[in-house]
Parts: C-alpha cells; structure tokens; sequence
C-alpha cells in the first residue's frame, strides 16, 4: 500500500536544501570576515548564482556595503570547522586566525579566497531582494584548488545532519543539448 503521512511544514526545506555547504569571505576596510550559508541557488548559465542571509549578519552589512564577497566550497573533511564558522560572528573573533584559514588574494574583488577550499567564486552583489534575503551574485571568476584530494561536496540538510557527495552518476551524455559549451 503506498501511503503518504503528513509531517510538519518545516521539513520542507530539508528536501530542497542540500546545496553546497559555502565559506562566504568579506572584506570590510582590510578586514577579512567568513561566513557559513548552505542557503544557495543557482539562477542561469550566465554565471548568476543566490545566497540567502540577512541582518543578524556581519557578513550581510559588508556585503551590502561593498558589494561583493567570494563563495568558497570546502571538502567535506571540513565540516566541523564550516559549523564553527557559523556558530560565531567576526563581529566577536577573527575567524580566518580562530579556525585556521588561509587568506588568499582574488583577482576581481577585494575579498579573499579560502586556500583550504576545493573552489571559490568571486562574486559582484547585482540585486538584493529585501523581503527574503535574497541576494543576487554575478560570479566574477572561478578558481579551482586541485590539491585538495577531497573533493566531496558537503551538504546541509537543515536540522544539523549533513551529507558527504557519495557515488557520482554520469549522464552527460543523455542531457549533453542542454549543457553550455566547456562544461
Ligand atoms: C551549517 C550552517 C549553515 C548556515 N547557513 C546560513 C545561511 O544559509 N544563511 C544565513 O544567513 N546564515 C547561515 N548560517 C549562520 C551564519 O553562518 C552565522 O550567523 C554566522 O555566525 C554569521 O557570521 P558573521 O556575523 O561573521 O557574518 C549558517 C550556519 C551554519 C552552522
């Protein structure tokens, strides 16, 4: 018998969220903040991607203020530090020194990389939606850590648990006409 139980609305988002787990890096006047947010989306192919965060935020004011930030990806071997980063404010403690992070320089923005992540996104803010938190990031330039042997992607759930990328199932070639070119 197929049968469906009703269960609670907030369990909603812990089917839809496991994106990325991100390291979000700020600079404000030379001082580097990060930030944890597994609230992301992608939006097109033109290079335009979301984050959700809000007030309560340091990292949300320098964003604003400045105008960009870097998305970073960490291997899932660092799940316990991304949950620290986003247990405490850089309004309270440096995070990049408390956690051991390496700060790179990017290129397009003045925010820096995280040298222990396998990917990071320098983004320009283009749109802010209040409401919803809804921030609007024109990704500027990518680079890649290829020393990073991890390359699991971690993946929040929403009620603490988190998932490793397990087996990855290829199936370019069955969707190749709606891939963009050099991906
Ligand atoms: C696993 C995890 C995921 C989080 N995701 C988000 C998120 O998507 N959006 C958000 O605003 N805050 C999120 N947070 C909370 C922020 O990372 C946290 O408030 C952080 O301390 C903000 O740092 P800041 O004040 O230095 O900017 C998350 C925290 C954890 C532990």
């Amino acid at each position: 018998m197929l049968i469906m139980k009703e269960v609670i609305l907030e369990k909603a988002l812990t089917y839809i969220e496991p994106g990325p787990v991100t390291l979000v890096t700020t600079a404000d006047g030379g001082k580097n903040n990060v930030m944890t947010i597994s609230w992301t989306t992608a939006i097109d192919f033109d290079g335009h991607i979301a984050i959700i965060t809000g007030a309560w935020n340091k990292s949300f004011s320098t964003i604003l203020k400045t105008g960009e930030c870097v998305v970073c990806i960490p291997p899932a071997f660092l799940a316990e530090t991304a949950v620290g980063i986003g247990m405490v404010s850089g309004a309270d403690a440096d995070k990049f020194e408390r956690f051991g992070l390496t700060a790179l320089p990017a290129k397009t923005v003045k925010a820096p990389l995280i040298g222990e992540c396998m990917a990071c996104l320098e983004c320009k803010l283009v749109e802010y939606i209040e409401s919803y938190g809804f921030l609007v990031l024109k990704v500027t330039r990518v680079v890649e850590n290829e020393n990073i042997s991890d390359r699991r992607i971690l993946h929040a759930v929403g009620d603490g648990t988190f998932y490793a990328d397990g087996e990855r199932y290829d199936l370019r070639e069955k969707m190749k006409t709606k891939l963009p070119p050099g991906l």
